[in-house]
């Protein structure tokens, strides 16, 4: 086919209809999401167990993928339909237009398979008809088909195939690495929060950027700096590459606008003050460069301070948000509850009035913060279940 030909096919079938979108978010991240979709204006959200479905063009996945802070990755509905036979599937895969899609510079794919009470059974035989769908499409038109990905291999391509039933899809990854990945956070301190979960604490505590915040532990930084991020409203993916970038339909032009766009009404300076303080100097020097790298050190007030040992930076109540330190063995749980215990006891004595946002190891210490109640959710965190509280301190 001819390059023209197939830039008019792209721009007939891909650019100008809408599609079908999945944003994949942590179990219980899904109504955060979902509210931060239909802020960007998407259509059709529907929060669904693990994500959230969403409808619309190009614009729409560019959009969701540079804004969404509580998405893992944003998937784009390839084919969605009943399947009782492997016959289905091949024709299913057979139907996609590859050649519209996937680049044809022999980019490394890599196709993932989840099967639930799925009819179809193998999920290496399901992607290998998937796989060989995609590359004999390529090579009927001509163009340098994808090679498989290998085994860890983390810039590949990636198809999601799901089955769960008698339903099946096919989706086309357009994120490329997790979404968390900002790519401003190099330094790690110990245990550091996802970049997703501190924008879903922040948000679960109705943080807008307009009241003051302190993260008074803040270890690598990650709650000031997603706080900094959302109070000049610069947008997560700012700093990062993406894989629809490599996609036989993107059009640089316009991704270069949303970015400029999206640049230019940031605020210069965040509209209430943002406090970050941790009682090791490494923990705040680590913390400032990738605050640095986030383009957002000097939107965040630094100080090398104990908790305890300070009162509320400012008098005016707003939001404070901790992720306390947390061991794994017996000796340093209980040390990690006493700490929670403290943290409430400080918040009673010195932030009347705050709200607060705590990370709990264990969903039961919400009672020892004695805060009065406004969310909770619990995440998945590192192989752990974690507990995002969010409390009034009484005024
Ligand atoms: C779990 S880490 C925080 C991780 C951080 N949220 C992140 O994502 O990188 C806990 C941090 O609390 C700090 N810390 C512990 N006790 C403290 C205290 N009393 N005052 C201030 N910082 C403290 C530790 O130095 C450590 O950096």
């Amino acid at each position: 086919m001819s390059d023209v030909n197939l830039q008019r096919r792209v721009k007939r079938h891909i650019q100008a209809p809408e599609h079908d979108f999945f944003a994949v978010t942590a179990p219980g991240l899904e109504d955060l999401c979902a509210a931060e979709l239909a802020n960007l204006g998407a259509a059709q959200t529907t929060s669904l167990a693990g994500g959230v479905a969403f409808h619309g063009r190009l614009e729409a996945m560019l959009q969701a993928n540079l804004w969404l802070r509580t998405a893992g990755r944003v998937l784009m509905r390839l084919a969605d339909f009943r399947v009782r036979t492997w016959a289905d599937l091949t024709r299913q895969a057979a139907a996609v237009p590859w050649e519209l899609l996937l680049p044809a510079d022999g980019s490394s794919l890599d196709v993932r398979v989840s099967l639930h009470e799925s009819n179809l059974h193998h999920a290496g035989r399901v992607a290998e008809e998937i796989f060989w769908a995609a590359a004999k499409a390529m090579e009927r038109q001509g163009l340098t088909a994808p090679v498989k990905a290998l085994p860890g291999q983390d810039d590949a391509l990636i198809l999601q195939v799901r089955g769960v039933d008698r339903r099946a899809s096919i989706s086309l990854d357009t994120s490329g690495a997790h979404l968390h990945k900002r790519g401003y956070r190099q330094a790690t301190a110990k245990a550091p929060l996802r970049e997703t979960l501190a924008a879903a604490l922040l948000m679960l505590c109705g943080y807008d950027g307009s009241r003051p915040l302190l993260d008074p532990m803040c270890g690598a930084g990650t709650l000031a700096i997603e706080a900094a991020l959302m109070a000049r409203a610069l947008p997560p993916g700012l700093g990062r590459d993406f894989a629809f970038q490599r996609l036989a339909f993107h059009r640089p032009a316009a991704w270069a606008h949303l970015q400029k766009t999206a640049a230019a009404n940031a605020l210069a300076v965040p509209p209430a003050p943002i406090f970050a303080g941790d009682r090791l100097k490494s923990g705040l020097e680590l913390a400032q460069a990738n605050a640095a790298r986030a383009g957002v050190a000097q939107s965040i007030q630094w100080g090398q301070a104990d908790f305890f040992e300070r009162p509320a930076p400012t008098a005016t109540a707003g939001l404070v948000v901790i992720n306390p330190p947390y061991g794994k063995r017996l000796g340093s749980v209980s040390q990690a509850e006493q700490i929670v215990r403290r943290i409430g006891r400080h918040l009673a004595e010195h932030y009347r009035g705050w709200r607060c946002g705590v990370v709990l190891y264990l969903p039961q210490w919400a009672e020892l913060l004695g805060l009065e109640q406004i969310a909770s959710l619990e995440v998945p965190h590192g192989g752990l279940k974690v507990t995002m509280f969010c409390g009034q301190v009484a005024g």
